[in-house]
């Protein structure tokens, strides 16, 4: 399979894609669960020790979750590969930062993130790629930080030609709820807890992964 430049497409849908995503937290009553959680695990304490921030890798135009984040008190930014997503998420929330980065080599220091949160970033991968990608977390990931990531459930890849009406392509990487454990457990993260759930109705019909990690 051909993997098209992945930062064009995400150039070209950013301000149709955030149109569409970015109140779909508001029916998704179990992902909030989970990021209520992420948030109440990385939130530092007004006395103590400043650690450094939580990134959302992947972030896309609508910046919704690191906002859903920020709003709880999280001290996040977001990245992503696309200039122009992160143009759009800038607009959309003036008061957060967003920055150009590729998540497979993060601009952080070692130990230098208290957590990673990454929602349907990695899919965009060859399943290759993964592997590297979850090293990259955990390299920047500091001991007792969090990563929470999601993706889609199922086997092999499969594309989508003409997306949004727009004369470009993307590919997703599916994967099981073990292969997604066996990855990031594989870079020395330890595995605190896996999830599956069925797709709300309007999603993409694909089982949803998701699975909370520590460096320790
Ligand atoms: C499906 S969207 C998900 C956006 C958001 N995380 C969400 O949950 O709605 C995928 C995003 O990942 C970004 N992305 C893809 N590959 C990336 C990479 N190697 N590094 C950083 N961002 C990447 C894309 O530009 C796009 O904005």
């Amino acid at each position: 399979m051909t993997w098209p430049d992945i930062r064009h497409t995400y150039d070209t849908v950013a301000e149709e894609y955030a149109n569409t995503f970015a109140d779909e937290l508001a029916g998704k009553p179990f992902d909030r669960e989970l990021l209520d959680a992420f948030a109440e695990s990385v939130v530092q304490p007004v006395l103590g020790p400043v650690l450094g921030p939580v990134i959302d890798v992947g972030c896309g135009p609508a910046g919704h979750v690191t906002r859903y984040l920020a709003d709880r008190g999280v001290r996040i930014e977001g990245i992503d590969l696309s200039p122009v997503v992160v143009g759009e998420a800038r607009r959309r929330h003036p008061d957060l930062r967003f920055w150009v980065g590729d998540l497979r080599e993060l601009p952080a220091d070692d130990q230098a993130l208290s957590g990673i949160v990454a929602f349907y970033s990695v899919v965009h991968l060859p399943r290759a790629q993964w592997p590297g990608a979850f090293a990259e977390f955990r390299r920047t990931l500091v001991p007792g930080g969090r990563l929470l990531v999601g993706v889609h459930g199922g086997a092999g890849e499969s594309g989508v030609d003409g997306w949004f009406g727009r004369d470009v392509s993307i590919r997703t990487t599916f994967v099981s709820l073990d292969e997604l454990t066996e990855m990031v457990a594989g870079t020395g993260l330890t595995v605190l807890e896996r999830h599956q759930r069925p797709p709300y109705p309007g999603e993409y019909p694909s089982p949803r992964l998701y699975l909370l990690a520590e460096r320790r």
